[in-house]
């Protein structure tokens, strides 16, 4: 079953019932101020800083779960309605809502009107602007009345929702009504000289206004049925403490057929922290103004749409595809990398699944992020490069996360993922390999956010390195330190190994549980990290770290390998996880899908047998499930994995970020249709029809499905905000359809399925554009068997870079 459609041609998702179930959301805004907004309206708004910069307050784990938003009531006779049904639930003659790219449209028609309303953030402006249309299908006149509700938050979130000794006497706002605008300004905090508020605007004369919520809804009234709209009246309330909101009402008469529309504001301003332009509790309007001005009229909310999509355009233009498979070219030419330009702006902070005042931003996961968008927005992947690095330690580890407003590396969370370090290597040869920019090794860069400590990347990128070499345990394998890229592998948290530097390191650290996990990115990215040297003319430091890559290799070999799949660690006590030996947890999919990425035991026929296990052993219908078989108590020795029931979560729930590691090692095995396959199992587009059982978004990837070991085997949770995104699009554009950047150029090395008789690629690479055509008709899997470049014959599959030839005509014979 499905709640709605694709529509490629404008690049939305049309959702057809308001009742989707779960929340189905899309963000506005791609540079500073952003919005959440769900098919019904739902959602709040923030300013760089989810926690900190809060606009608009969201009620969590509420039920029903999405009754906050930025919501517009219609008062028609005694009916009261909302175009995207929520929050009055009242029943609508139809319904439909339209996530685009950075834009969403929502419209409701009850009782022969229609409003429809169009929600974005222009580029270049910290506002959301939302147009309301209504339009009077009926022979005869309406009077209605139209009220729109917006709820502040007092700025830093949580203390927004646990101060309320303070908070309850804080709210201030101010009121403005001309006779072609009516503002109402949220000035809580300004009185602090911090300078920063928010205008609510609409571009009309209001007939009413209220800016006190319990005036607004009353004392026992809520969202669903506010009492002012009921009444068809406004109280005019000043709000003074409590909780303040914004709603304003225009009384509007439709003659027949006539359509009427009106733009509503929601901006942030912020002015020099030592303004004293007036009198400090009357706020200094002129930045307000300017916006208004701007952008407060529909001829400026149309050219703001026009714009907006006119950027997504060019943004997206950078890697198409053309190929017989309608549900493959709508992942990779939309959805896939729009999902990825959300974690870049997001990272883990704001979906409807991370609240916005919980995490910042993840070393390893803003590193990992940057495959996905680092060919869309080079530049911005250069700084984001440079603020993780900013953050690491002068010994290469790092602090686990750090803040996006300071970029300082948190404190709280501190250090000991021992994978981190590796992962910074990951995301600046992605870098690398796509911009071939290496000026960036040189940039002077901090150690723990130290101005006075600082280095060139190449030394970062040393000690990421050498961390891991200098950390290795008993089988020469890299120590886990408190976990890996599976957080909840925590095999040092309860030690039977009484040593002195586990004990004053306190649970971090630990000189025995080993990774197998790691061992395989210290090969894959060492490699990496070799070649970086040698492009820097480190021979012979290129020439050592191959060494040590080599010697990493006959480690796994040697000891990380059980028999019929990779083994996962050796705990604290030295043993094994995820080897048939283990009670619970015999197969891991991690070592699976990095060793054979990392081409460990291909020659010796080792990788093949691990990815049979794989499928053996942990693919389901819906995707490859973490582990098997599922920890059905809860382990002291490995930590918070067996916290959770069995299916979820890192306890055997499809994982879907690792997934695609699988994907692309059967890749490395020229295995086409079967990596095909299990792309294809999580990836939304095919999974449409499911959607009464994924339950989340059909647009997007979610962080995990239930396992089969779970009663709710197939459902879906954490979409958005998830390493899958640049993992699935890694995965799809440079080992499936093999339009790869390496450090030498564009490589041309496809991997389908013989059913797929060829496709064509235009892809921006380093101010070249590439028209990329591969003809399957020879039914292969993998291999190019001829390679024309611009009409010439090529050896290999590797484009030769040639300087100033800005567009390559590329045929490939399969
Ligand atoms: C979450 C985290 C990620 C971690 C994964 C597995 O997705 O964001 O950093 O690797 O869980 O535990
Ligand atoms: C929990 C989750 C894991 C996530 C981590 C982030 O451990 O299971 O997926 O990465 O929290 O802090």
């Amino acid at each position: 079953m499905n709640f709605g459609y694709f529509d490629d041609t404008n690049k939305e998702y049309v959702i057809t019932t308001p009742q989707t179930p779960l929340p189905w959301i899309n963000y506005l805004g791609c540079e500073s101020f952003f919005r959440l907004i769900s098919n019904t309206g739902g959602g709040y708004a923030f300013y760089k800083d989810a926690k900190l910069m809060r606009l608009t307050r969201y009620r969590y784990n509420n039920a029903p779960l999405d009754s906050n938003g930025h919501y517009y009531y219609i008062k028609d006779g005694s009916t009261v309605w909302n175009p995207g049904w929520q929050p009055s639930q009242t029943a609508l003659d139809a319904y439909e809502c339209r996530h685009g790219l950075g834009y969403t449209i929502y419209k409701g028609i009850k009782n022969e009107l229609e409003a429809c309303v169009t929600a974005l953030v222009p580029i270049g402006a910290d506002c959301e602007l939302n147009k309301i249309s209504l339009k009077n299908l009926s022979d005869s006149k309406k009077n209605i009345s139209l009220y729109s509700y917006v709820e502040f938050c007092l700025w830093n979130a949580v203390e927004d929702m646990n101060n309320f000794q303070k908070n309850y006497s804080t709210g201030e706002v101010e009121v403005v009504k001309g006779d072609s605008r009516s503002c109402i300004y949220h000035k809580t905090e300004y009185r602090e000289r911090r300078n920063h508020y928010a205008v609510y605007a609409v571009n009309a004369a209001c007939d009413g206004f209220d800016t006190a919520r319990e005036s607004f809804l009353g004392t026992y009234g809520s969202p669903a049925a506010p009492q002012s709209v009921g009444n068809g009246t406004s109280c005019n309330s000043i709000a003074d403490g409590w909780q303040p909101c914004g709603s304003f009402r225009l009384d509007i008469t439709l003659e027949p057929h006539e359509s009427r529309d009106f733009i509503f504001m929601l901006g942030y301003i912020e002015n020099p922290a030592d303004d004293k332009w007036e009198a400090p509790q009357i706020i200094n309007k002129k930045k307000a103004n300017e916006l208004m001005e701007h952008f407060l009229s529909i001829k400026d909310f149309d050219n703001a749409l026009l714009r907006l999509k006119d950027y997504w355009s060019h943004l997206l233009s950078g890697y198409t595809l053309e190929a017989d498979d309608e549900k493959l070219c709508r992942m990779v030419n939309i959805w896939n990398q729009y999902q990825c330009m959300v974690t870049f702006n997001m990272s883990r902070s704001a979906s409807y699944f991370e609240s916005g005042i919980g995490r910042g931003m993840g070393f390893r996961d803003s590193c990992q992020d940057l495959l996905g968008f680092v060919h869309l927005i080079p530049d911005k992947a250069r700084q984001r490069i440079l603020d993780i690095a900013s953050t690491q330690f002068e010994n290469g580890s790092a602090y686990h996360q750090y803040q996006p407003l300071t970029k300082k590396g948190n404190a709280d969370i501190g250090s000991g993922f021992n994978d981190d370090p590796l992962w910074l290597i990951a995301g600046a040869a992605a870098y690398l390999k796509e911009t071939g920019d290496y000026s960036i090794l040189d940039e002077m860069t901090p150690f723990d956010s130290n101005p006075d400590n600082q280095a060139p990347l190449m030394e970062h990128l040393r000690r990421s390195f050498h961390f891991t070499s200098t950390h290795l345990g008993p089988h020469n394998l890299p120590l886990i330190g408190r976990a890996d890229w599976n957080d909840c592998l925590n095999l040092n948290c309860f030690s039977t190994v009484p040593d002195e530097s586990f004990q004053t390191a306190g649970a971090s650290e630990g000189p025995v549980a080993e990774s197998v996990f790691i061992a395989g990115m210290y090969v894959k990215y060492g490699r990496d990290y070799a070649q970086i040297c040698r492009h820097a003319g480190l021979t012979k430091e290129a020439d050592d770290a191959d060494a040590q890559v080599e010697q990493m290799i006959q480690a796994v070999l040697k000891s990380g390998w059980d028999g019929e799949w990779f083994l996962r660690a050796y705990d604290a006590a030295g043993k094994k996880v995820g080897s048939h030996e283990c009670e619970e947890g015999q197969i891991f999919i991690e070592p699976q899908g990095f060793c054979v990425m990392a081409g460990i035991g291909v020659k010796e026929g080792l990788a093949e047998k691990a990815l049979e296990s794989v499928k053996n052993r942990l693919d389901t219908k819906y995707g490859i499930v973490l582990l098997q078989p599922a920890y059905t108590y809860y382990h002291l020795e490995l930590g918070e994995i067996s916290s959770y029931p069995e299916g979820y979560k890192e306890n055997a729930g499809i994982f879907c970020h690792n997934n695609p590691w699988v994907s692309i090692a059967e890749t490395v095995l020229g295995h086409g249709s079967r990596a095909f396959e299990i792309y294809k199992k999580i990836c939304p587009a095919y999974l449409q029809d499911i959607s009464d059982l994924h339950r989340t978004e059909a647009y997007v990837y979610s962080q995990m499905i239930a396992g089969k070991d779970a009663c709710r085997f197939g459902e879906a949770k954490n979409s958005w905000l998830t390493g899958t995104a640049a993992w699935t699009f890694t995965n799809v554009s440079q080992y499936i359809l093999g339009i790869r950047p390496e450090f030498d150029g564009l490589c041309i090395d496809p991997c389908i399925p013989e059913t797929l008789s060829g496709f064509t690629v235009t892809r921006h690479f380093r101010g070249a554009v590439y028209h990329i055509h591969v003809d399957n008709s020879a039914k292969s899997q993998k291999g190019i068997k001829t390679l024309l470049v611009n009409g010439t014959p090529v050896e290999g599959n590797m484009i030769p870079y040639q300087k100033d030839v800005t567009e390559y005509h590329v045929s490939a014979i399969m």
